[in-house]
């Protein structure tokens, strides 16, 4: 009897630790809708896999969105999307990670849709400790519209990678010693959504959404998160510590975690000269000083002594 009571109140004061992915027939045990639940379509499944396929609609009354129901601490976080097809003008697409607390970070992807024909925008972005203004865009090297494409993230201790299928497209180096904050300590929840941003999105606003078009659908599918979940409300900093420590020691910070494969250094320099078209880090018009990150944004391999 002791024992029971010592081991409930164990059990409602602590973290539970786990990596997993999130089982996708029991997604919204997961996940729950945060807004326009009149334009999201739970029920459907794909028909290659029998996994459900989650679809946000957005219309003149609203866009939809869902999120995740607990938060995560590092890391290695994607799905699949396939986003609106066609006139998609104005609408904007997200999917991206956001703590809810104080000295707020977020890591975004943005899908700004363009008229027929006419390519995507892909917009990310790192808010560490309240700080943003780190957007960088490109363009993607397929039609995001025709097929769904992976988009994941992967956080530890030491760097950020944005992906886009295997491809790495950027990466955010934990430059704690330039001075620059990172995003640690801080579990994020995993957010997506669709909504309407015709007074900006598609070509600085001169394209503004077809609403005889509506509802503008973007599809998601097969969920997968590798984390450390923190189960307990609110930001329970000892919670967060215990995440924190328990994942320095798994792979998450092993030795090479800060580390880029030579693949992904060749990745990054494809995209670099291929694809993006606004990085943050050249914008002299907007900042006096390039940002003290940058010098480490796009890599360059090192030299090996043959
Ligand atoms: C929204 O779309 C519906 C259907 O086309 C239309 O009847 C309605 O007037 C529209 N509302 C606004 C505020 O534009
Ligand atoms: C839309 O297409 C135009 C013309 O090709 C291009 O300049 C723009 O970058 C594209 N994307 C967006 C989101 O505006």
């Amino acid at each position: 009897m002791k024992i029971a009571t010592v081991m409930l109140v164990f059990l409602s004061t602590a973290v539970t630790f786990f990596v997993s992915e999130v089982d996708a027939s029991k997604f919204w045990d997961d996940f729950y809708v945060n807004f326009g639940d009149w334009n999201v379509d739970y029920r459907t499944a794909d028909a290659d896999s029998g996994n459900i396929v989650v679809n946000l609609g957005l219309d003149n009354t609203s866009g939809s969105g869902f999120r995740s129901k607990y938060p995560f601490l590092y890391g290695h976080i994607g799905m699949k999307l396939k986003l609106v097809g066609g006139n998609s003008a104005g609408t904007v697409t997200s999917y991206y990670l956001a703590s809810v607390f104080e000295k707020w970070c977020e890591l975004d992807f943005e899908f700004l849709g363009n008229v027929s024909g006419e390519p995507y925008i892909l917009q990310t972005n790192v808010f560490a400790e309240g700080k943003g203004d780190r957007e960088q865009r490109i363009y993607l090297w397929f039609d995001p519209t025709e097929d769904y494409h992976y988009y994941g993230i992967l956080w530890n201790q030491n760097l950020i990678l944005f992906m886009v299928d295997d491809v790495v497209i950027r990466v955010f180096h934990n430059s704690k010693d330039l001075g620059i904050p990172y995003l640690e300590y801080q579990p994020m929840y995993v957010y997506s959504s669709i909504w309407n941003g015709e007074q900006w999105a598609t070509r600085g606003g001169t394209d503004k959404t077809d609403w005889s078009l509506q509802p503008f659908i973007a599809s998601y599918k097969d969920f997968d998160v590798d984390s450390c979940a923190v189960h307990s409300e609110g930001n329970d900093k000892d919670d967060s510590h215990r995440c924190y420590n328990k994942l320095y020691s798994s792979w998450y910070g092993g030795a090479d975690a800060g580390k880029l494969t030579n693949k992904q250094i060749d990745d990054l320099k494809r995209i670099q000269y291929n694809y993006v078209i606004y990085d943050y880090c050249t914008d002299a018009e907007r900042f006096d000083e390039t940002p003290k990150e940058c010098s480490r944004n796009w890599p360059q391999r090192e030299h090996t002594t043959a």
